[in-house]
């Protein structure tokens, strides 16, 4: 028989009888005329307060086995908890039967805390804690959130490859597709000059796993109006840092006709309602984390969901940081890419709020970003926010057939690769934006979180590619 969910049974309000819940004991206490165990089966932040008593049934085979972790399945009547308990309902065992039995004195998630450190190592069990299952919870509802409003604008869902030959963000970090046998490294196929023949290879030419479907995402945006991807990225950089993961979720949406402050707008606009609803839709979670995780959390998500972001062009960001150089390790002037310091200067303690940082430095920009009239600046730009830095990085696309050419030759890609990509500029072409939101990233952001190995269930980071 299929149980109900203890979420739903909390928000009932009635009491009934005779209902089987199933889940697994987080924490059992005896007194002298009963026994209670708080059960949990991950509907809900909440647990259910199971109460045995002998009256109403014969536990003490059963009882000394609900041991933390035990997986369990109770039927009893659902009835009002005394005044003053936790919770205004308790289940009133009349038979209980134990699924799956647990040493507590081997079971890995034990009640005192244990250190993010050391759960990372026991991913496969780390669900079973309260913050964990919040975060997971949470992320189920943020990925909802993040569809409906992009349905709700009129947006279409599109999927983009995840095995690709181009590099989006022509930096050369990506990892290697191949269905060649690495195994025997003297039988793989050599061309005349000794290296390894990718023609021969599974897709006849050297593949990698994407680092953004954007090229693509643009190709469609430029047929369907607007579109957005929400799909898995690879990066193969060594970056070991609280923000970086070789593999994560992003968000791409792409806009025909949109400019660079349609694609501000649209940014700003995005992050406020999925805040806003994930703090709507995921409350008990959302405290677990103000409580457990990070006293300042509401605040920073009010910040967020509620203030007008500032925009700010990066030569006038240059001039609120330069000045600040003995607060940073990297010294900033003009020309020099923004390190995760100097972002979260801006909008933790200059702004103190949101910052959209426009018009980078064509040194520090991709090499699809729009020229601006300056020749030294493009139209591309970061949404910084407290506590992550970096959330959004997007642009508006360089449509001009002869300046993306120009561009490209710059970054030294060869263009043979990308007629496809030019193509978009040789038909038809329209001014188009877009960006990309780190889904783990937002993660953080709304769950107080500081290390993004912790927001996901299986991170991937250099060095660490455990289950
Ligand atoms: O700024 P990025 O590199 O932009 C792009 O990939 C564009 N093609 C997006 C677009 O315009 N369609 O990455 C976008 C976002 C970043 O702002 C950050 O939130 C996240 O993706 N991100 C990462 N998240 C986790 N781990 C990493 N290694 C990340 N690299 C980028
Ligand atoms: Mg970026």
């Amino acid at each position: 028989m299929l149980p109900i969910t203890i979420k739903k049974l909390l928000a009932g309000g009635s009491e009934l009888k005779d209902i089987t819940v199933k889940g697994w004991i987080r924490t059992r206490r005896d007194s002298k005329a009963c026994s209670f165990a708080e059960l949990n089966d991950g509907s809900a932040r909440e647990n259910l307060q199971l109460v045995f008593s002998a009256e109403n049934g014969e536990f003490s085979p059963v009882l000394p086995r609900l041991l933390t972790g035990a997986a369990v399945a109770v039927t009893g009547d659902l009835v009002a908890a005394p005044a003053g308990a936790r919770q205004k309902w308790e289940l009133r065992a009349k038979k209980a039967e134990i699924y799956g039995e647990c040493d507590p004195e081997k079971y890995p998630i034990q009640k005192k805390k244990t250190s993010d450190e050391f759960l990372r190592t026991v991913a496969h069990l780390r669900p079973r804690t309260n913050k964990y299952a919040s975060m997971l919870r949470v992320r189920s509802e943020l990925a909802f959130a993040i569809h409906s409003y992009f349905r709700d604008n009129g947006f279409f869902y599109v999927h983009t490859p995840i095995i690709t030959s181009s590099d989006c963000e022509g930096a050369g970090q990506m990892f290697s597709v191949s269905g060649l046998d690495f195994s025997d490294v003297a039988a793989l196929p050599k061309t005349g000059k000794g290296d390894i023949d990718f023609s021969k290879d599974f897709f006849g030419k050297k593949t990698y796993l994407t680092v953004s479907g954007q090229l693509e995402g643009e190709t469609l945006a430029l047929a369907l109006g607007k579109i957005y991807t929400f799909g898995p990225t690879f990066r193969a950089e060594n970056s070991n840092t609280y923000r970086h993961c070789a593999e994560f979720w992003m968000i791409e949406p792409e806009m025909a006709f949109y400019e660079l402050d349609d694609d501000m707008s649209l940014a700003e606009d995005f992050v406020k309602s999925i805040t806003r609803h994930t703090l709507e839709h995921c409350a008990p979670d959302i405290e677990l984390f103000a409580k457990f995780v990070d006293p300042a959390l509401l605040e920073t998500l009010k910040n967020v969901a509620d203030n007008v972001y500032e925009r700010l062009a990066y030569t006038d960001a240059v001039k609120i940081l330069e000045p600040n150089n003995s607060k940073f390790e990297a010294k900033m002037a003009w020309g020099v890419d923004l390190a995760s310091e100097h972002e979260r200067f801006l909008t933790e303690n200059y702004f103190k709020k949101p910052v959209l940082l426009y018009n980078k430095p064509c040194n520090a920009a991709a090499f699809y970003m729009k020229l601006n009239d300056d020749g030294r600046t493009v139209r591309g730009m970061d949404l910084l926010v407290p506590r992550i830095g970096e959330l959004i990085g997007g642009s508006e696309r360089e449509n001009r057939l002869d300046a993306l050419e120009k561009k490209m030759a710059d970054f030294k890609i060869n263009p043979e690769n990308y007629q496809w990509y030019l193509d978009l500029r040789r038909f038809g072409s329209v001014p188009h934006s877009g960006f990309g939101l780190g889904f783990e990233r937002m993660m953080m952001l709304v769950t107080g979180i500081s290390n993004i190995r912790d927001v996901t269930a299986y991170p991937r980071v250099p060095g660490w590619a455990e289950f």
